[in-house]
């Protein structure tokens, strides 16, 4: 990835991930003071609303890097990171359409599949996306594996 695509894809990882992991704590571990409040934290709508918002930014990062990235090494069958970059290849499509869902499911049985979708999928994209961050990746000066867009 070049520079421009790596910052991208870490401003809106943590920032979706971020919004997402602290809204997940004040659903479920947050204790209201006032037991008829309406929600468990002062600040969750506000949370719920950044992490809506900021969620197309990852989408973006990742259709951005596409072509380029995540499909030419899939397709050339590239061996670094690999393993983890099929994860992550894996999970995007389930991520996001179960936060979309989330959004618009109708009854309480298809909320909760999507609720129970969103959880593992992002849960281990945030895994993921880790380890394929912090693997060496190749030396990519000098040799053939270079790709003529990478940095
Ligand atoms: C990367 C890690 C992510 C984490 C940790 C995360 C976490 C969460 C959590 C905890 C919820 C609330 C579920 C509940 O009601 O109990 C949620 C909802 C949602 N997420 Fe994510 N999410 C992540 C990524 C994404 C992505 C990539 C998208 C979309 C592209 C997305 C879109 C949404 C949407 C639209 C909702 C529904 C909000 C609502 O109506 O309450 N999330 N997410
Ligand atoms: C949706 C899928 C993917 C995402 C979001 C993604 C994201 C990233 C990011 C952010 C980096 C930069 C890490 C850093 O050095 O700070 C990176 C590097 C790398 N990824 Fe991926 N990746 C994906 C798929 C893949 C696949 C499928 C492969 C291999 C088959 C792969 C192989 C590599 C390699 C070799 C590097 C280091 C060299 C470079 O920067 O291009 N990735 N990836």
């Amino acid at each position: 990835v070049t520079g421009p695509e790596r910052a991208l894809h870490h401003a809106s990882n943590v920032l979706v991930a971020g919004t997402g992991l602290v809204y997940a704590w004040m659903i479920y571990l947050v204790t209201p003071e006032d037991p008829f409040a309406l929600a468990n934290h002062p600040w969750q709508p506000e949370l719920q609303s950044a992490h809506i918002l900021f969620a197309p930014l990852v989408v973006f990062a990742v259709g951005y890097s596409w072509q380029s990235h995540v499909w030419m090494r899939l397709r050339f069958r590239f061996p670094h990171k690999r393993r983890t970059g099929l994860c992550l290849f894996a999970l995007f499509l389930p991520m996001v359409v179960s936060g979309y869902g989330l959004q618009v499911a109708v009854n309480e049985t298809v909320h909760a599949t999507w609720l129970w979708m969103h959880w593992i999928s992002s849960g281990l994209w945030i895994l993921f996306y880790l380890i394929h961050w912090m693997l060496p990746g190749p030396q990519l000066e000098g040799t053939d594996l270079c790709f003529p867009d990478d940095d």
